[in-house]
């Protein structure tokens, strides 16, 4: 098993290794690789869908409104941004906010389960139908699973997946800001399961001799990791 430290180190190389990516043709308009930010130990983690023209320029995810509208969700169900990790399916921009090509989504999304095997979050929450499409690997739209949790495996590890509408559909559609929120209300009670069984997922060997911090104290960052966005 590798200790958080190690995990937080690998996540730091990960982020180097995505601010140089030029696996695809959107780093060539990017002002900055939007890698996620948040708690490195997190728990529960949002995946989204792409950075927009504020992500872009600040290189740090949901800062506009959508992000504003995430926020105040969270703050509703007494967490905060510090409290969970947020990513995106694809770290840079598409052009004009377009939807993101198959081909950038296969690209990206090596990144983005490198992030889920070093956080190590029980629950993800997937943001729209893009990332739901991409974290359950079927082509089900959100309308039809939005706040129907289920045990996924993903990668080597088993987790609480949880689709929720995408901020954005909800900022400017009122009925859909309220299924938002509905759902958002069972996150709580979801998080309260506890870590779901590993199942079949591999069995990891000896315990690490450094102990693990206590994941529900949410630990605090490192300076050096502030400064990639990450807590
Ligand atoms: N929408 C997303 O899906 N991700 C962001 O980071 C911002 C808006």
């Amino acid at each position: 098993m590798t200790s958080a430290g190690e995990r937080r180190e690998q996540l730091k190389a990960s982020y180097e290794r995505a601010r140089v990516c030029v696996a695809c043709a959107l780093h060539e308009s990017r002002t900055n690789v939007v890698f996620g930010a948040g708690n490195a130990d997190a728990e529960l983690m949002f995946v989204g869908e792409a950075p927009g023209a504020n992500e872009d320029q600040q290189g740090v995810p949901f800062v506009g409104q959508a992000g504003r509208l995430l926020e105040q969700l969270l703050g509703e169900i007494g967490m905060q941004r510090g409290d969970v990790f947020i990513a995106n399916t694809l770290m840079c921009r598409p052009p004009g906010n377009r939807d993101p090509y198959p081909h950038e989504l296969d690209s990206c999304r090596h990144f983005l389960f490198e992030k889920l095997e070093l956080i190590q979050p029980t629950m993800i929450c997937t943001l729209g139908n893009f990332a739901t499409k991409l974290l359950r690997g079927e082509p089900t739209g959100i309308s039809r699973i939005h706040g129907q949790h289920e045990e996924r495996t993903i990668g080597p590890r088993t987790v609480r997946l949880y689709p929720l509408y995408h901020p954005a559909a909800a900022l400017y559609t009122p009925s859909t800001l309220e299924l938002l929120r509905a759902d958002f209300l069972r996150i709580p009670e979801l998080l309260a399961l506890g870590p779901p069984d590993q199942g079949a997922a591999p069995v990891e060997p000896e315990p690490d001799p450094e102990p693990e911090p206590v994941r529900e104290t949410h630990p605090r960052p490192g300076p050096e990791v502030q400064q990639l966005g990450l807590f």
